[in-house]
């Protein structure tokens, strides 16, 4: 079975990251976001993925490439963004018989093989996983009736209206029959969400409620952050997880205190502490005397001698001069050099 990973998005929230990489290959505990997908996908019996890109497609065919664990990987591209629906219908030759469409930016341990069975058992046309989160303004609210059929669609209700409620909200993945995107014109922009499936409602159109699983969509900073931790602590699961790659060094009195993960080639110098929570990318170098905690480092960082940082993101290539100290949810994108002794709180 085929899927199709709609990643053609800027990921404008999840900037400065996104400045000089793609959402989809943004690494999540030192992988690319995208090979947690790929992983799920292929546990659940899909074989072939095809890509659905925008922006950045060449970094994107560089770090994914053409296969991945035996699963085949296509390509297609759009000169400018067609929305969630416009870039399903530039997928059709690809949507010969039942497909499953996701957005590349969730990361979740729902049933897909379980919603395949329902999607069939209900004969239905498209089929949208759904899962309940207590504070559901910032999501696509779907009401469905007792057999499981949609009955409503309220995309990011106002919080008065959603206040103190656990509702059911659009997890980013569908199964969709071919009829689908026969009614949609090529080369137009559609959100799949807002202009497709309200369409749909009351024409074979069902919601798989899944409860009690991991789900995350990667949109925001903070989002990014929690999915480490979440990997990082076992809340969600997944397997062949490094904690310290080859050529890893920690010199005279460092240490590093678990749960963290370190990138190959990485040098942690003298006296410095990885605390908990931590990812360092690979090649990074750590000064001595630092203290690193709850923070995430992709690859090539520079840190000095005597830095404190903690709750940071620093994209790939940072420098940071001794002595510095950077806390509170700061995020530096690629390439930024910091003088010694700067002080930065998000
Ligand atoms: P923001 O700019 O932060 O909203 O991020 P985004 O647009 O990358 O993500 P959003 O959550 O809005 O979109 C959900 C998924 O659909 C992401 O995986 C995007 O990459 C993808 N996506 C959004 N718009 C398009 C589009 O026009 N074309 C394609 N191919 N994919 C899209």
């Amino acid at each position: 079975m085929r899927a199709i990973v709609l990643v053609g998005g800027e990921g404008t929230r999840l900037r400065p990251l996104t400045l000089c990489v793609p959402k989809a290959v943004v690494p999540v505990v030192n992988r690319p976001m995208m090979f947690y997908i790929l992983n799920w996908l292929k546990s659940h019996g899909i074989s072939e993925v095809v890509l659905s890109a925008c922006y950045k497609p060449a970094m994107l065919k560089k770090v994914i490439g053409s296969s991945y664990r035996g699963m085949k990987i296509d390509y297609i591209y759009e000169a400018s963004p067609l929305g969630t629906g416009g870039a399903v219908k530039r997928a059709e030759k690809y949507i010969d018989g039942t497909t499953v469409v996701m957005n590349g930016d969730i990361l979740t341990s729902l049933d897909l093989s379980k919603m395949l069975k329902f999607h069939r058992e209900k004969k239905s046309r498209a089929t949208i996983a759904l899962t309940p989160v207590s504070n559901p303004s910032a999501y696509g609210v779907v009401e469905t009736g007792r057999g499981g059929n949609v009955l409503k669609f309220l995309e990011k209700p106002s919080p008065e209206e959603v206040a103190g409620k656990v509702l059911n909200i659009n997890a980013g993945v569908y199964i969709i029959e071919p009829g689908m995107v026969a009614l949609m014109k090529a080369g137009k922009v559609y959100s799949i969400e807002r202009d497709i499936f309200p369409k749909f409602i009351g024409a074979g159109f069902f919601g798989f409620v899944s409860r009690n699983i991991y789900w995350m969509d990667v949109g925001t900073v903070a989002k990014y952050a929690k999915a480490c931790r979440d990997i990082l602590e076992g809340s969600y699961r997944v397997k062949g997880l490094e904690t310290a790659g080859k050529g890893v060094k920690l010199g005279k009195g460092a240490r590093a205190v678990k749960p963290f993960s370190i990138g190959a080639g990485t040098v942690v110098g003298d006296n410095s502490v990885i605390g908990e929570l931590s990812v360092l990318g690979k090649n990074c170098i750590i000064g001595k005397n630092c203290m690193v905690e709850r923070a995430i480092l992709w690859d090539n960082v520079k840190i000095g001698d005597n830095c404190v940082l903690s709750d940071c993101v620093l994209a790939g290539g940072v420098k940071v001069g001794a002595s510095s100290f950077i806390s509170g949810e700061t995020v530096l994108g690629e390439g930024t050099v910091l003088a010694p002794y700067s002080r930065l709180r998000g």
